[in-house]
C-alpha cells in the first residue's frame, strides 16, 4: 500500500481544487473534487474534452450516492450491493447539488465506487466525490499505468499517484438505470451476462435503435496514433515487414511483423482485458505504419475488447 504521506497530499491537491491522476482497478483516472465546478472544467481543458461529454462521479462510501443521486428503484440498490466497489457505472436522477458542468446539463449522473484501495483511500481524504475521466488526451489510449499518464497529460496535472498496474485494464461497464429497463451504454469491466444474473433483463445500446446520450457511444475513440485494423485472418495483411501485430491465443505466424504482442497466449480474455491499453500503448510507440489486431471472442469482457477496438480502428 502507498504511504499515508502520498495518499494524503492527494487528497489535499483534490480538496484545493487541482488534478491528481489515481490508479483504479480499471484504468488511471484523472480526479479532481466533484464539488468545485472550476476544479473539473481544468480537467476538461486538460484533455482536450468537449464538455458535452459528462463525468464519472467516483465515491467511497454508499452514503455518498443518497447524498448526490435520488435513488427511486429496487434495482439500484440491487446493482450496487452486488458489484460495488467494482468496475461498474450507473447512471441515476442527479440532485441539484451537483454542478451541471459534472453532468453536462443532463439531469443524470454517472456514479461508481471503484474497488481499487488506493483510489477509495484518496477519495476519503478528499471531499468524498471525485470526479474522474480516464486520464487520456481525448480519444486517444487510455492509460493502465502511472507512466502513460505522466507521458500524455504529466506536465498539465498537479500529481500521479503510482499504484502500478491496472488489474482489469478497460474501463467500467456504463449501466443506464433511469430508463423503463436497464440498458448498457458502454460494455466494460463488468459482463452482460453478470448483470443479467443478478439483474434480469438487461438490454445493450445498439445506435441503429437507440439515441446516443452519451458520447461515449460515439464512434471513434480509444485511439493509438498509429491506424489499427482488425482482421481474422494473416492473409489480410499487407505489408507485415512494416506493421505491428496484436495477436490472442496460440498463433504461429509465418509472417515477419516488425513487432508483436499477444494479449494473452492461454486464450483467456480477463488477462487480454487487463493487456489491452498497455499493449496497444507499447506498439503504438514504435515506428510502424499499421497495426493489425486479432479478432477476439464476443463473450464475457471480450465484448468490452471488441467494442475498444473496433473504436479504435480505420472508418
Ligand atoms: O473505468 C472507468 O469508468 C474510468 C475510471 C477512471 O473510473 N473512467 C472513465 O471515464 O472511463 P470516462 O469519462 O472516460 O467515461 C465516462 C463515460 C462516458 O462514456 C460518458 O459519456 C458516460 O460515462 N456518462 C457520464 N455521465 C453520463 C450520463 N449522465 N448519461 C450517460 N452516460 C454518461
Ligand atoms: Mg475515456
Amino acid at each position: 500500500m502507498i504511504e499515508e504521506k502520498i495518499l494524503s497530499k492527494a487528497g489535499d491537491i483534490i480538496k484545493n481544487g487541482g488534478l491528481v491522476a489515481i490508479p483504479t482497478e480499471t484504468v488511471y483516472g484523472l480526479g479532481a473534487d466533484m464539488f468545485n465546478p472550476k476544479a473539473v472544467a481544468k480537467i476538461f481543458e486538460a484533455k482536450s474534452r468537449p464538455f458535452f461529454d459528462p463525468l464519472i462521479t467516483h465515491i467511497a462510501d454508499i452514503e455518498m450516492l443518497y447524498n448526490l443521486a435520488i435513488i427511486d428503484k429496487d434495482i439500484i440498490k440491487k446493482a450496487t450491493d452486488a458489484f460495488w466497489p467494482g468496475p461498474l457505472t450507473i447512471i441515476v436522477k442527479k440532485r441539484d447539488i451537483v454542478p451541471d458542468i459534472v453532468s453536462s446539463g443532463l439531469d443524470t449522473m454517472a456514479v461508481r465506487m471503484p474497488k481499487h484501495k488506493v483510489a477509495l483511500e484518496i477519495i476519503k481524504r478528499s471531499t468524498g466525490a471525485v470526479v474522474a475521466p480516464s486520464a487520456n488526451p481525448f480519444g486517444y489510449l487510455s492509460p493502465t499505468t502511472a507512466d502513460h499518464v505522466r507521458e500524455q497529460l504529466g506536465d498539465r496535472i498537479d500529481m500521479v499517484v503510482d499504484g502500478g498496474l491496472c488489474e482489469v485494464g478497460v474501463e467500467s461497464t456504463v449501466l443506464d438505470l433511469t430508463r423503463e429497463r436497464p440498458i448498457v451504454l458502454r460494455p466494460g469491466g463488468i459482463s452482460i451476462e453478470e448483470l443479467r444474473d443478478v439483474l434480469g433483463e438487461v438490454e445493450v445500446f445498439n445506435r441503429k435503435v437507440t439515441s446516443p446520450t452519451a458520447p461515449g457511444q460515439l464512434e471513434s475513440h480509444y485511439a493509438p496514433r498509429t491506424p489499427l485494423r482488425i482482421i481474422e485472418s494473416l492473409n489480410e495483411v499487407e505489408n507485415s515487414e512494416k506493421s505491428a501485430y496484436l495477436s490472442f491465443g496460440e498463433e504461429e505466424s509465418k509472417l515477419k511483423f516488425k513487432c508483436m504482442e499477444n494479449l494473452s497466449e492461454l486464450g483467456d480474455l480477463i488477462e487480454a482485458a487487463s493487456r489491452l491499453f498497455y499493449s496497444l500503448h507499447k506498439l503504438d510507440r514504435e515506428d510502424v505504419e499499421k497495426i493489425y489486431v486479432k479478432k477476439i471472442p464476443l463473450e464475457g469482457i471480450g465484448i468490452a475488447i471488441m467494442d475498444r477496438l473496433y473504436k479504435a480502428s480505420e472508418k
